[in-house]
């Protein structure tokens, strides 16, 4: 968040407090506009995912968080929970998260498709047109300072296609306003593990780039 906004917060938080509101969760109380997506989200029709999800997967962490991690799309426990990376991609992503020294509780995390695909089938591009007004309106509400795109179909949202993560991974680019930066999915990591040290450098430089 730019200086000028937390100067900002920090005041009205001061002014709460004087008013004897210290007890109010300012940060993410359930009416938030954050929340009020969320309930959208739980509710969307918009393609055919619907039919099949358990639960919605809409997202993680601080309303006001720098750092933001996009995936893909929610695998089986993530439905099932309806958290995201909490299933076997989500263990290797706390590891390399540890590696690179981030505290997933201070990081945003969410899906560019927010209902699993069935049998983990990368979300087909109307799906996700379907769903990317949802990943776009977080990004106007959380603002985050860096994200991390992780693999192709999360690429996809700058290149239009999904595929090229090899040549673009740990390539600085533009998410619309945003500092994004491409590295391997997690599934990929497990499946070539020597791939985890890069995603922690890729990881590392993003931290850098916060302010
Ligand atoms: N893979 C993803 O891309 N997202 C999740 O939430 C879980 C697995």
């Amino acid at each position: 968040m730019e200086d000028s906004k937390k100067n900002k917060l920090k005041e009205i938080l001061v002014l709460l407090k004087y008013m004897g509101f210290e007890k109010i969760d300012v940060r993410s109380p359930n009416t938030s506009p954050l929340s009020n997506l969320e309930k959208a989200v739980a509710g969307c029709k918009k393609c055919r995912l619907h039919e099949t999800r358990t639960n919605t997967v809409f997202g993680e962490g601080p309303a006001n968080a720098d750092f933001m991690i996009i995936g893909e799309a929610p695998g089986e426990r993530e439905d099932e929970q309806g958290l995201p990376f909490v299933g076997a991609a989500g263990r290797e992503l706390d590891i390399i998260l540890e590696l690179a020294g981030i505290d997933r509780k201070d990081i945003y995390i969410t899906n560019v498709v927010k209902c699993r695909p069935p049998g983990n089938r990368n979300p087909d591009m109307d799906e996700i047109e379907s769903c990317i007004g949802y990943l776009k309106r977080q990004l106007e509400m959380i603002n985050p300072e860096v994200i991390i795109l992780l693999g192709n179909v999360a690429l996809s949202l700058v290149t239009g296609t999904a595929s090229g993560i090899t040549k673009m991974r740990g390539k600085k680019m533009k998410y619309l306003s945003y500092t994004a930066i491409p590295t391997f999915h997690p599934v990929y990591v497990i499946r070539n593990p020597r791939s985890r040290e890069l995603v922690a450098k890729d990881l590392k430089e993003a931290k850098r780039c916060i302010g």
